[in-house]
């Protein structure tokens, strides 16, 4: 096994979407890969000590492709939202040092004019209910330098990309917003309180300062990030894959589009409400806005995948004492028709051999539990895989039920 090397120079990228919170001096991070998660990925990707090409079908911030690029690998990876491909296409490339000087002189530009004032402010996203989210103050330094970014870069280069991740990173600090649990949450007031006078270019200028350092390791492997939709990788990934390091979305009613929605509308990845919620509707286990009325109404195709596990569930999901019981079956049944339709899609990209890693945790719906692990070794095994096993991680919180888990299998 390679050492895990690289670990510290990974973390510098990995983290860029992690915030610290000036106005409370607490760290906290969007939620999409937990920092064990990295590990586990890393600690896979570093087993690996043949070159190989790496898919990674839920991109999410690009961890896996990341780190396969950072230990030699080729990495490949899609996902089904244009803002995270966009993301994670900045977070893997490789950057000159005449790149990141130009984003360097970029940012003092750009802080002149907002601290001069001398260039028009864009107007506020069309973000529900903007003013909890951030002070009055903090949302006209944020219309700023948005204008002045967009000023002093040009559109599709390395310093308009390096310059818009450090202004992700500064628009989370400012907010409102707690991530002390799985989701996100508003500071109540007595935190709010705590606002007091930030010195805001000071701070964009230090993310983007950590930004650069990041952009300065450039690794050695290559990484491709296209926008596709895992149940039609072949669609997107034209050449066979060695191995596939994944962490798939969970049945656990997490919307990743709601997660992400700060950051989606500042940078004109959403423009409303319902634009959301479609966008919601294509994301495997999404189920924000339109994509949960939609449910209602859903129906299973009927190819769907045939389990006597999976109809139990969902049979006693229906039937639970409550009245949101039949549109959360319908929740879980749409979760593992897609997932079924991702494997389905993912043979013909495999190479002979190839070993597959999905990072994935169980759920419950009104005590029932989803035994996801399961579900996922039945599927590769009716497809054929062998050596099919659910290595369990570690438990997720206090619920001892839950418990994440590494599926593998291997192409037969
Ligand atoms: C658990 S996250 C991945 C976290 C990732 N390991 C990381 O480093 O951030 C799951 C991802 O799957 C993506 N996704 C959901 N449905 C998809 C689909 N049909 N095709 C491609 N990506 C999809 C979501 O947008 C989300 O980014």
């Amino acid at each position: 096994m390679r050492p895990v090397l690289e670990r510290e120079r990974l973390r510098q990228r990995a983290d860029y979407t992690y915030k610290f919170n000036a106005k409370t001096g607490r760290h906290g991070w969007l939620r999409l890969t937990p920092a064990y998660s990295l590990k586990i990925v890393e600690e896979l990707v570093a087993g690996h000590e043949q070159s190989q090409r790496i898919f990674d079908p839920f991109c999410g911030t690009g961890t896996t492709a990341l780190s396969a690029a950072y230990h030699g690998h080729e990495g490949v990876t899609t996902d089904i939202n244009p803002f995270l491909v966009w993301f994670a296409q900045t977070k893997t490339a490789r950057y000159t040092t005449k790149e990141i000087a130009a984003a360097q002189d970029a940012c003092v530009v750009a802080l002149d004019l907002v601290q001069r004032k001398a260039i028009e402010p864009v107007a506020a996203p069309p973000l529900h209910n903007i003013e909890r989210w951030w002070s009055p103050k903090s949302l006209e330094f944020l219309c700023l330098l948005r204008a002045a970014i967009a000023t002093v870069t040009e559109e599709r280069t390395a310093a308009r990309n390096l310059l818009l991740i450090a202004f992700c990173r500064s628009l989370i600090a400012l907010s409102n917003a707690a991530f002390n649990h799985q989701s996100m949450s508003f500071k109540d007031d007595a935190q709010l309180a705590l606002d007091f006078d930030l010195d805001m270019a000071g701070m964009f200028a230090e993310d983007l300062r950590f930004v650069l350092q990041g952009a300065a390791e450039n690794p050695v492997g290559k990484a491709a990030v296209a926008l596709g939709d895992s149940r039609h990788p072949a669609d997107v990934v034209k050449e066979a894959c060695d191995l596939v390091i994944t962490s798939p979305p969970y049945a656990n009613r997490m919307s990743y589009i709601r997660e992400l929605r700060p950051y989606m509308y500042w940078l004109g990845f959403l423009l409303d409400g319902r634009n959301a919620g479609e966008l919601d509707w294509t994301v495997i286990g999404g189920t924000w806005g339109i994509a949960t009325s939609r449910l209602i109404e859903w129906q299973r195709a009927d190819e769907h995948f045939k389990s006597e596990r999976l109809s139990g569930v969902l049979d006693q999901i229906a039937h639970a004492d409550n009245k949101s019981g039949v549109v959360l079956a319908n929740y879980v049944a749409k979760y593992f028709d897609d997932i079924w339709a991702h494997f389905q899609g993912l043979l013909p990209i495999l190479a002979p051999q190839a070993e597959v890693h999905y990072i994935v945790g169980n759920s419950t719906f009104y005590g029932t539990v989803v035994a996801t692990e399961l579900l996922y070794a039945e599927m590769l095994s009716a497809l054929g895989f062998h050596h099919v096993e659910c290595k369990a991680i570690r438990k997720r919180n206090s619920k001892k039920e839950l418990v994440e888990f590494d599926v593998i299998g291997k192409r037969g």
